[in-house]
């Protein structure tokens, strides 16, 4: 399921960069983006997001207290060497009403993203950025580091 998601949105997201640059592809992932989410997650019965410690999005891409540990404890594997493609979480809570499955996995940050995500971005893009999201925290990161981490919940 978060194959689906990242497949379709990298390839949404690659085609409007190529299309209408970066300041055009910006839109895919500010509107695109939730809505595919929810969309495939809707698909499964389940519910998928993208969180990070430093986020873009104020309301959609902020962790909570669980999501943020597993964060944390991501951050200190990969300080211990370890791929962040590797890297995962699961495991079932005790909500109200029942039980809950809940998987992580974290998010590389590659070469396309430093576009938008960088220590370096164009003025334009960066307008833009500033107009959308004006309390934003997703810039400065490298190649290599972690994004974030996808979040999948399923009631059980
Ligand atoms: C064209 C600009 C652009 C590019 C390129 C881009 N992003 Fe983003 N990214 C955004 C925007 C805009 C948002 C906010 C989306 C929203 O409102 O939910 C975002 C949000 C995110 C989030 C959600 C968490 C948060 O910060 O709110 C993650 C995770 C993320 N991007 C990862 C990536 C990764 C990984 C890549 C490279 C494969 C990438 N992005 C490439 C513009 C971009």
């Amino acid at each position: 399921m978060i194959k689906q998601f990242v497949t379709t949105l990298k390839s949404e997201l690659i085609g409007a960069m190529k299309n209408g640059g970066p300041v055009n592809a910006i839109e895919v992932c500010h509107s695109r983006a939730p809505v595919l989410a929810e969309k495939i997650g809707g698909e499964y019965g389940a519910t998928l997001t993208r969180v990070s410690m430093k986020n873009r999005n104020a309301i959609l891409g902020v962790p909570n207290a669980w999501q943020a540990k597993v964060l944390q404890d991501f951050e200190a594997r990969v300080a211990n060497g370890k791929a962040i493609e590797t890297l995962k979480y699961v495991d079932i809570a005790e909500v109200t009403g029942g039980q809950q499955f809940r998987m992580m996995k974290a998010i590389p940050t590659g070469a396309i993203c430093l576009t938008c995500h960088g220590e370096s971005i164009a003025p334009e893009v960066q307008a833009k950025l500033t107009a959308l999201y004006p309390n934003d925290h997703a810039t400065g990161f490298s190649a290599g580091q972690i994004r974030g981490a996808f979040v999948y919940t399923k009631p059980l």
